[in-house]
């Protein structure tokens, strides 16, 4: 068997950390690792390279990918799928790894289907927003990122007397924003799983106002109904004039750094893992956490099933703690 693997969608902190699990634990049973590079990209520009143990080695701390990612338009038609196919086939890559979000399981699934090539996914996404897998790679350095960068931001506004607006990641996904806002503080948080309207939120700013509060933080996840932290600091200014606002906009830099330690192990079990059902002729499938176990979840389900991992009780409790 010659595993190949790759790493597809926005990058991940741990992602590197998963790869050095896949290849080693490959050569470790015997078996030869190809790097794809660029995910679905590199199947069709055949851009592959051998992997060693050595290839891997000094990775298990950095963030972002070696095997470099992409979002690869060409791989949702079938004549990019064939091309991929055949260089797959001349490099003689019979089975293949791929970490990433929805978007690299859905093309994964398809191609396993069409060519009958075994595959099996690993979970790498900030977003945290796959069912199978109670955390994704990357989600809790993310967090980590945010609320380093709360604390930072807290400090000024405390220090004006402001209120701010921080923007963080998450399109569809409100898990970094909600677990970052409770563990930085927040006042409030706009969630794209929860409808939350100017008004709502206005009443909570000022109750944190009359109870003589020295700053306050709103997290505006980036898919939030109201249009974004620039939208929302404008409307929240027109009614309260009072306030002297400040917008912080998180972006990419939530994506990058080393990953935490919780990545780093949860990255090697899982691509170890991969390994090992792949040896055991599983096949679509991904693999995850559900507690403290490692379990595998058939591709087609966790792109059917909707997710939701906010808890309500969680919402509540941060407002409790907030006042
Ligand atoms: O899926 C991860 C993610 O970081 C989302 O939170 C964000 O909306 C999106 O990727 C940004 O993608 P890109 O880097 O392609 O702009």
């Amino acid at each position: 068997m010659k595993v190949g693997v790759y790493t597809s969608g926005g990058d991940a902190p741990g992602m590197n950390a998963c790869i050095r699990a896949v290849v080693r634990t490959a050569l470790h049973a015997g078996k030869s690792v190809v790097g794809i590079y660029q995910g679905y990209q590199g199947m069709i520009d055949a851009n592959f390279e051998e992997m060693t143990s050595r290839s891997v080695s000094n990775i298990i701390q950095l963030g972002g990918t070696i095997l470099k990612t992409a979002r690869c338009a060409a791989f949702r038609t079938a004549e990019g799928r064939q091309q991929a196919y055949e260089h797959i086939k001349a490099a003689g890559i019979d089975a293949l790894i791929g970490i990433g979000g929805d978007g690299t399981f859905s093309g994964a699934e398809v191609f396993s289907r069409e060519f009958d090539i075994p595959v099996i996914c690993i979970p790498g996404t900030i977003d945290n927003d796959l069912y199978g897998s109670d955390f994704t790679l990357g989600y809790d350095t993310a967090t980590n990122t945010v609320i380093e960068a709360i604390d930072k931001i807290r400090d000024t506004a405390a220090s004006h007397d402001r209120l701010f607006f921080v923007e963080v990641m998450g399109r569809d996904s409100g898990c970094i924003a909600l677990n970052a806002g409770i563990a930085g503080g927040a006042e409030a948080i706009l969630l794209p799983e929860k409808s939350m309207g100017i008004d709502t939120l206005c009443s909570q700013l000022e109750t944190a106002a009359n109870s003589k509060k020295a700053s306050t933080i709103v997290i505006v996840a980036e898919g939030e109904e109201n249009g974004g932290a620039y939208k929302v600091a404008k409307e929240v200014k027109e009614r309260f004039d009072f306030y002297d606002t400040k917008v912080t906009i998180l972006g990419h830099l939530q994506r990058g750094g080393s990953p935490s330690s919780f990545d780093r192990v949860l990255a090697s079990r899982l691509g170890y893992a991969a390994v090992k059902r792949l040896l055991a002729g599983e096949s679509r499938v991904m693999v995850g956490l559900w507690g403290n176990e490692i379990k595998a979840t058939p591709l087609e389900e966790v792109l059917n099933r909707k997710v939701f991992k906010l808890s309500e009780d969680m919402l509540e409790m941060m407002e409790v703690l907030s006042i």
